[in-house]
């Protein structure tokens, strides 16, 4: 099941080459990626068969679902429901703990192409420091590539999200910085006021963090139909995490305000609502490195890497950007 046959590889190195292409090639802490599209910590990412096909897809890297230090079933049923411009979810970390994935590295990195620029992200989310401190130092002893913690996990009840406690985010990062040279990035949660842009900027570039990550879903968001009078999931009372299009303004005003308050050596990697090639274009235009793609990925599939990926290409050669570099963070003001 989780070692791709000699067919799944060919058909890897061709998805890869097919997105190997100048013009949207990236790098994110120096790490190289083909295209400037790969998957978000979310759906389609828990399972080593997952993980191998986004291996074997023009995903630019195979980005893990967060862990836990121990394996989690994940919230309630039903955890996830479908709207028409995006969704609600409240999964609750259903992971197959660290040391699953810790196992499984050097296979999924065996399995990819030599050819392909394709690294491996692992998202990390203790419930605590010292959870966090020992998948991290672990993490850092393995052959992933680059290490997100995710601060912004809104759907865990009882555990408020690390990224709007700035004085805990500080004294995580003090620690969590110090552990190896592997690059490390933090998965914030969306900030909706100058002031936290700024504060949290502030702690960032105190330590050396290599990439954030904006946004992860705006949490706590409650959808109700009217028809049964309920909330439409059942975690947490019905409030969830809201994606897909809803939230894009969100992500890209984030991914703005930190492009200009952090130094260029820090990546900023967006994430919301993006399904086509115009929407990663406009977090390329506010100054995002690379995006995820979460809602798109669990409604379209596999495909959407590389659809997604071909239209930004067709849309960077129309307006004749020869390169990331060339239009990141690029937006004009009127
Ligand atoms: C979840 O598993 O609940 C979503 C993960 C996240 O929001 O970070």
């Amino acid at each position: 099941m989780s070692n791709p046959t000699h067919n799944e590889n060919t058909s890897s190195i061709e998805a890869v080459n097919r997105c190997v292409n100048k013009r949207i090639s990236t790098r994110i802490a120096q790490v190289p990626l083909a295209s400037f599209i790969f998957n978000a910590s979310g759906p389609r990412c828990t399972e080593e068969d997952e993980l191998n096909l986004l291996g074997a897809s023009a995903s630019a890297a195979i980005m893990t679902k967060s862990c836990t230090l121990e394996p989690r079933e994940g919230n309630a049923e039903p955890r996830y429901q479908a709207l028409p411009l995006g969704s609600i979810q409240s999964m609750g970390l259903h992971n197959l703990g660290y040391k699953a994935y810790l196992e499984m590295l050097p296979r999924l990195k065996q399995a990819i192409s030599p050819q392909a620029d394709k690294p491996i992200v692992v998202s990390v989310s203790g419930f605590s420091l010292a959870d966090n401190l020992t998948m991290v130092k672990a993490f850092q002893a393995s052959c992933a590539d680059l290490i997100e913690v995710n601060f912004s996990c809104p759907n865990i009840e009882g555990k408020a999200q690390v990224g709007y406690d700035f004085e805990q985010t500080e004294r995580a990062l003090e620690q969590l910085c110090q552990l190896g040279s592997k690059p490390i990035g933090l998965k914030l949660p969306p900030y909706f006021d100058f002031s936290h842009f700024i504060t949290m900027a502030n702690i960032i570039k105190k330590f050396p963090v290599s990439f954030i990550t904006c946004i992860n879903s705006v949490g706590n968001t409650l959808v109700i139909d009217p028809e049964t009078e309920s909330a439409i999931i059942k975690p947490k009372g019905g409030f969830g995490g809201l994606c897909g299009d809803y939230i894009k303004p969100i992500g890209l005003a984030n991914v703005r305000a930190f492009s200009q308050l952090l130094p260029s050596s820090i990546d900023i990697i967006g994430v919301g609502g993006i399904k086509t090639g115009t929407d990663a274009f406009e977090y390329l235009l506010a100054g995002a490195s690379a995006v995820q793609v979460a809602t798109c990925f669990e409604k379209e599939g596999i495909e959407c890497f590389d659809r997604i990926a071909k239209e930004l290409d067709s849309i960077m050669a129309a307006k004749q950007y020869s390169s990331i570099a060339a239009a990141k963070g690029k937006l004009k003001m009127i």
